[in-house]
């Protein structure tokens, strides 16, 4: 078994309010990304990364990996975030039987999380990261009255790492982008889960927390330091 790691990087991160991309950041010593590649390459269950990189930034990133990756290789992200995933995956060796794909934007990655997401494709197409969902959930109009109190029971909030089979994922990317919808997909799993894959969830028990806004980052940073004591 091959698996093979993509990192979406190329994101602008504008809730960040930053003058780099958010990937860029230093956090708790090291820029953001940095974190999501020492865990990929901590894990002996990932064979290789690719990196995906803000369009410009290429450059900065591949200095702020420098020391810590053996990447496979590095490449220029797209407009949206499953097009960045489509570009990852072109730059993908043949072989690889596994794509573990995962956002820049969860420092927290850990060995674990690797481990537990490939175990969860060994009876489906792919397997996602998930915690479930903790307050209750309204579904509102376009005026915000509530319209719905949803069960709060059976919906969970999508994570990375995300992992497929990769001949299923080779084909979803490509029927989303025949059909032109892959702009829309906020996570791997829903383009494969659109062309009729079995997708399944792996409950998430670990810090995994995604950096959107300053203060998320403060956060992060303080789990990061005490994660770092602890070891
Ligand atoms: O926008 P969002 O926070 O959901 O982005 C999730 C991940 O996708 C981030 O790691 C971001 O860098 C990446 N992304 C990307 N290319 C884009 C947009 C987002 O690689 N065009």
């Amino acid at each position: 078994m091959t698996t093979v790691a993509i990192v979406v990087a190329a994101g602008s991160g504008t809730r960040m309010g930053a003058d780099m991309p958010k990937a860029l950041i230093p956090l708790a010593g090291r820029p953001l990304v940095a974190w999501s590649i020492w865990a990929l390459n901590a894990s002996d269950r990932v064979d290789g990364i690719v990196v995906v990189a803000p369009p410009g930034h290429e450059r900065p990133m591949g200095m702020a990996l420098g020391e810590t990756a053996e990447l496979l290789a590095m490449t220029t992200g797209g407009s949206s975030r499953g097009r960045s995933v489509a570009a990852g995956l072109g730059e993908v060796p043949e072989g690889a039987d596994r794509i573990l794909v995962h956002d820049a934007a969860r420092p927290l990655l850990s060995p674990d999380h690797i481990s537990m997401v490939l175990a969860g494709i060994e009876d489906a197409d792919g397997a996602i990261i998930a915690a479930p969902a903790a307050d209750t959930i309204k579904r509102t109009d376009d005026d915000l009255h509530i319209v719905e109190t949803i069960d709060r029971s059976v919906h969970w909030l999508a994570q990375t790492p995300q992992a497929f089979r990769t001949e299923s994922f080779a084909r979803a990317i490509e029927v989303a982008l025949e059909g032109d919808y892959i702009d829309t997909c906020t996570d791997c799993a829903a383009m494969v889960e659109a062309m009729g894959g079995a997708v399944r969830v792996v409950p998430s028990v670990l810090p995994n927390q995604k950096v959107t806004t300053p203060s998320d980052l403060e956060i992060v940073a303080q789990l990061l330091e005490a994660r770092n004591l602890r070891a």
